[in-house]
């Protein structure tokens, strides 16, 4: 069960009812983008079963890798529930092995991959709404060559699934081509929205966790945040961090003190920052992960800039034990730690931490997580989902675009000479001159 600690005026409480009235009566702006807010209550069990299907079939195959390939809203949020569900260093996997490719344009990583994968048994699944995005298309042309190569072209179209739009899209015309099996990104779900569709269950499941009791969690979540109710934990957060914002706290950072919420955060920054970054306005976000960072941004959060604020996500249990022994000779002065839990230091760090902060003029909220597992995970995927929309609102942008994200693409296409961009290209080369 997730709460939230979240203490905002009554004022920005007003404000975010105002913003969730239109999120609800789906009026703002943006709203044919708003499928992800059913998704949770309305995914079809064919869906869900389809996935599994695919996780069952290639597990007999005794296939041992997955490659996933996608970028932004289109590997986050399933890097983000592996990183959180799998064991740190690989071992106890409950399916199979799922790496990530197509996130990056670097020739080392993609090279590298090749070697990892060339002597195991590999499926793939590709994974892009647009089905025109330059990274996950060129890494698949280069993992779709290493498939085929290796299995023949009939076999190699049994180990691709791919995850993409209905009807639209290179990437659907070149499955319906080499007959590879699809599964949909409805329409009205954005990108950074759509963990909760294929593109986050189907990797989560083949790598063996459980993506019911992930849907259940968001389902409960869904619940809990439709209520117009000043109890709403998405509601109490948008208004919070908007009330900060206001009185000139324009960073927030994602707090986590468990290094398999790392990539949690970085699904949230994502989430934010494409969608409220706009317009010359936005929180910036930033994440962390203590006590590590400590040693690395602590001082500039205690004695920086006083443009701060902390979102903490508290995990209550932790998912192992281990106590820190006792040592008769005592050279390290660290006894009075014997027998204690390692997370009981843990909590410490963080009360301390949050005391600090604050006393620094860091003001810091508090997401309370039971336990890092399935259906936790499903409540936070959709908490920050609902607030990310009402604060958007709050902020009086559009969350569900993304204009500023072509920018770097014209350019790019302009410089890699392809076609139709000849009169970019040439202002570009003057600029450089
Ligand atoms: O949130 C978004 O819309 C983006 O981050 C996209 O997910 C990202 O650009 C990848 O797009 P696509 O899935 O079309 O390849």
């Amino acid at each position: 069960m997730v709460n939230v600690n979240f203490k905002p005026s009554k004022e920005y409480v007003e404000k975010a009812f105002a913003a969730f009235d239109v999120l609800e009566g789906r009026k703002g702006r943006g709203n044919d983008f708003l499928g992800w807010m059913d998704l949770p209550s309305d995914t079809p069990a064919s869906i869900v079963d389809g996935c599994c299907a695919i996780a069952d079939e290639w597990r007999q195959k005794g296939v041992e890798v997955a490659v996933v390939i996608g970028i932004g809203g289109s590997y986050l949020g399933a890097k983000a529930a592996l990183a959180a569900l799998s064991h740190s260093f690989g071992m106890e996997r409950r399916g199979i092995e799922v790496v990530f490719a197509g996130f990056n344009l670097s020739e080392e990583y993609h090279a590298e991959l090749l070697d990892y994968i060339s002597g195991k048994s590999v499926a793939v699944i590709v994974i892009s709404k647009s089905g025109t995005t330059t990274e996950p298309a060129v890494a698949f042309r280069i993992i779709k060559e290493h498939v085929e190569g290796k299995y023949g072209k009939a076999e190699a179209a049994s180990r691709i699934v791919a995850v993409t739009d209905k009807a639209r899209g290179a990437l659907k015309s070149l499955s319906d081509q080499e007959g590879y099996r699809t599964f949909v990104i409805p329409d009205d779900v954005g990108g950074r929205f759509s963990v909760l569709t294929p593109v986050g269950l189907l990797p989560i499941a083949v790598a063996g966790y459980d993506i019911r009791a992930l849907l259940r969690g968001a389902a409960s979540m869904q619940r809990i945040c439709a209520e117009r109710d000043a109890r709403n934990p998405a509601l109490l957060y948008a208004a919070a961090r908007n009330e900060l914002y206001d009185s000139g706290k324009k960073v927030e950072i994602l707090v986590s003190y468990n290094p398999k919420l790392q990539y949690f955060g970085e699904w949230w920054k994502q989430l934010y920052g494409e969608s409220e970054g706009k317009e010359g306005r936005g929180i910036f976000p930033a994440s962390v992960n203590f006590t590590t960072d400590l040693h690395s941004m602590g001082q500039y959060i205690q004695e920086g800039e006083r443009m701060l604020f902390e979102t903490v996500i508290s995990v209550e249990h932790a998912g192992r034990e281990l106590t820190v022994c006792d040592d008769p000779q005592n050279l390290d002065g660290l006894n009075f730690l014997s027998g204690k839990h390692l997370e009981h230091c843990n909590r410490m760090a963080e009360t301390g931490t949050r005391l600090a902060h604050e006393d620094g003029g860091v003001p810091n909220g508090r997401v309370t997580v039971e336990r890092i597992d399935e259906f936790n995970l499903g409540e936070l995927f959709f908490l920050f989902e609902k607030a990310c929309g009402i604060s958007a609102y709050m902020l009086g942008v559009n969350p569900f675009d993304q204009p500023g994200v072509e920018a770097y693409k014209k350019n790019m296409f302009a410089l890699l000479g392809k076609p139709g961009y000849e009169a970019q290209a040439e202002a570009i080369r003057e600029r450089l001159r």
